[in-house]
C-alpha cells in the first residue's frame, strides 16, 4: 500500500520561487508514488487572517491555480479546502487537551511569528489570540486525520512538526495506539533567499519574485536586486558568490552560460546590468512554461472549482473514518 502524504498552504498569497525551489519541488516528485493529500489550510490562515476573509478566500483559488501551475497533478494529488472538513476542527478540540499553553508558548515557530508580527505591527504580546497560538494543534489535526506518514515541508515548520509527534505520543499512551507519528521530508535545497539578500525569500519581507509576476515586473525587481557592493564600476572585478544575480543565475541557467558569468564577473568583463537582463530573460523563459499551464485554470475557473470539490470529497472520506477510530479510542463513540 503506498505511504500517507499530507502537507498544506496558507491561502494568504501566490507562491513565489521559494516555494517553488522549496517544498513545491518535492510536491512535483513525489505524487507519483503516495497517497497525497494537499491541504489549502484557509482555517489557519484566518488565525492571524481573521479581519481580512477576502484576502484568504480570494488566495484560496490563487494559490490552487498556482500549484497547479507547477505541475501538482490533480489525479495524483487531493487537492482539498482545509474549512471543508469539520472533522479536522473536531479533531483540534480534543488535541488541545494534551498540549499545555507554556508548551505552545516555547514552540519555536509561533514565537518567530509571534515577533515577526510584533515588529510589523508594533503588537504586544496581549493581541496574540487563543486561535493562533493554538494553531500547531490544529495543525497536528490535519497532518493526524490522514494518517499522514510524510510530510513535505520547509525547516521552518519542524518545531510543529516535533509538536505534532509529541501530541501523537500522549494520545497513543493515553487512549490507546492509534495515530502514526509522521516525519518531516526536507526540501534538498534549503530555503532561496530573497532580492534584497535575505536569506530567506517571503512576503512579509516584499523581497520575492512570484510566478504570476508580469515580464515587466521581474525586469523591474531584478533590475533592483543586489549586487557585490565592491563593484562601483562596469569593469570592476567582483565576487559572483556575493551577488544576488548570480544565486538567480545558478537556480534557471544552464552550466555552460554560469561559467561564462562567473569567470567574466571575477575578471571585471561583464557588467552588471548585462548580467542582470541576462538573468531577465532566463527567469522569463524559466517561467513561461508554468505561466502557460496557469492560463488554462485561468481561463476555465469551473475546471478549478471542480478539481477542488473533488479533492475535498476524497479527503472527507478519509477524515471521518479516521474521526471514527478516534472517537472509539476516547470512548466517546457513543
Ligand atoms: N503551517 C504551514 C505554513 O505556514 C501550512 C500548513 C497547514 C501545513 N497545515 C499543514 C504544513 C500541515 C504541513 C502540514 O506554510
Ligand atoms: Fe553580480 Fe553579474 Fe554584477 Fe558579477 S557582473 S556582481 S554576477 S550582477
Amino acid at each position: 500500500m503506498k505511504k500517507t502524504i499530507l502537507t498544506g498552504l496558507r491561502p494568504t498569497g501566490n507562491l513565489h520561487l521559494g516555494h517553488l525551489f522549496g517544498a513545491g519541488q518535492n510536491y512535483v516528485k513525489l505524487q507519483d508514488d503516495y497517497d497525497f493529500y494537499l491541504e489549502i489550510a484557509d482555517v489557519q490562515a484566518l488565525t492571524d487572517n481573521f479581519n481580512n476573509p477576502e484576502k484568504v478566500r480570494e488566495n484560496i483559488k490563487e494559490i490552487t491555480m498556482d500549484l497547479l501551475a507547477i505541475g501538482i497533478d490533480p489525479k495524483k494529488v487531493n487537492i482539498f479546502i482545509q474549512s471543508k472538513i469539520p472533522e479536522i476542527a473536531e479533531l483540534t478540540v480534543f488535541y488541545s487537551n494534551l498540549v499545555t499553553v507554556s508548551r505552545l508558548q516555547r514552540n519555536p515557530t509561533v514565537k518567530s511569528e509571534i515577533a515577526q508580527k510584533k515588529e510589523l505591527f508594533g503588537n504586544d504580546g496581549e493581541s496574540i489570540t487563543y486561535g493562533f497560538l493554538g494553531y500547531p494543534v490544529s495543525q497536528a489535526a490535519d497532518i493526524t486525520i490522514f494518517n499522514g506518514e510524510l510530510v513535505p515541508v520547509g525547516d521552518d515548520q519542524l518545531p510543529l512538526l516535533e509538536q505534532c509527534r509529541e501530541i501523537v505520543r500522549k494520545f497513543n499512551s493515553i487512549y490507546g495506539d492509534t495515530l502514526k507519528e509522521p516525519e518531516a521530508y526536507l526540501s534538498k535545497t534549503t530555503r532561496i533567499k530573497g532580492l534584497d539578500g535575505n536569506d530567506k525569500m517571503g512576503k512579509s519581507l516584499g523581497n520575492a519574485i512570484y510566478l504570476v509576476d508580469s515580464e515587466e515586473t521581474i525586469a523591474n525587481k531584478i533590475m533592483k536586486a543586489v549586487t557585490d557592493p565592491n563593484k562601483i564600476k562596469k569593469d570592476d572585478p567582483a565576487n559572483p558568490d556575493v551577488c544576488m544575480v548570480y544565486y538567480y543565475h545558478k537556480l534557471v541557467n544552464d552550466e555552460d552560460s554560469l561559467k561564462v558569468v562567473c569567470s567574466e564577473c571575477k575578471k571585471g568583463a561583464r557588467g552588471c546590468v548585462l548580467c542582470k537582463k541576462e538573468l531577465i530573460n532566463k527567469m522569463n523563459e524559466f517561467l513561461k512554461p508554468i505561466k502557460e499551464r496557469r492560463k488554462q485554470y485561468e481561463d476555465n475557473p469551473e475546471l478549478v472549482k471542480e478539481i477542488l470539490e473533488n479533492g475535498t470529497k476524497i479527503a472527507k472520506d478519509k477524515a471521518k473514518e479516521q474521526m471514527k477510530k478516534v472517537r472509539k479510542a476516547m470512548k466517546i463513540d457513543y
